[in-house]
C-alpha cells in the first residue's frame, strides 16, 4: 500500500531520476502505471507510457501532468517497428532516453494441462514476454 508521507519525503530529498527521461511499457496500469507514477515522483522529466490500453494510458499520462510530463504513445510490444516508432518518438518529443522499463506483460489465462494446451496462447505469451521484452 502507498505511504503518503514516504512520497512527500522522496519529492523533497530523493530526486534520484532528476532530468532523466524514460518509458515504461505496459504503463497503462498494474505495476507499470506505480512505477511511472514512482519515475514522476523522483524526478524523471518525462515519462512515456506504452501500452495498447488506449483510454487507461492517456488517463496515466494525463495524470502525471500532461504532455511536458507524460505522454502516452500506443505500441504493442511484440511488434518491432511499433518498439522502433516508440523510441523515435520519444527522443523527437523530449530529445533523449535513458531509462526503458520493458514491463509490459501478459498472463496465462488458465491452468492447462498436456491435454487442452492451447498453442495459440502459447505463442501470443512467449511474443509478449519472452520475444517482447528481448526486443525492447
Ligand atoms: N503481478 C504479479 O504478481 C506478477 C508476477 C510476476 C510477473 N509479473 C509481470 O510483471 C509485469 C506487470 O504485471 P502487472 O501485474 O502489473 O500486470 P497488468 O496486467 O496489470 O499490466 C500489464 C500491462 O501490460 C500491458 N500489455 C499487455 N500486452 C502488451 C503488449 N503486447 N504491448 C504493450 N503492452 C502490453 C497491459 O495492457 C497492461 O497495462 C508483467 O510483465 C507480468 O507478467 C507480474
Amino acid at each position: 500500500m502507498e505511504d503518503p508521507t514516504l512520497d512527500a519525503v522522496a519529492q523533497v530529498t530523493h530526486k534520484k531520476l532528476q532530468g532523466k527521461v524514460a518509458i515504461v511499457t505496459g504503463g497503462a496500469s498494474g505495476i507499470g502505471e506505480a512505477t511511472a507514477r514512482k519515475f514522476a515522483l523522483h524526478g524523471a522529466r518525462a515519462v512515456v507510457i506504452a501500452d495498447v490500453q488506449d483510454d487507461e494510458g492517456q488517463n496515466v499520462a494525463a495524470s502525471i501532468g500532461g504532455p511536458d510530463r507524460s505522454t502516452y504513445i500506443h505500441c504493442d510490444v511484440t511488434d518491432e517497428e511499433q518498439v522502433k516508432c516508440l523510441v523515435e518518438s520519444t527522443v523527437r518529443i523530449y530529445g533523449r532516453l535513458d531509462i526503458m522499463f520493458s514491463n509490459a506483460g501478459i498472463g496465462s489465462a488458465s491452468q492447462q494441462t498436456v491435454l487442452d494446451f492451447d498453442l495459440a496462447s502459447y505463442d501470443k505469451l512467449m511474443a509478449v514476454n519472452v520475444r517482447g521484452w528481448r526486443r525492447v
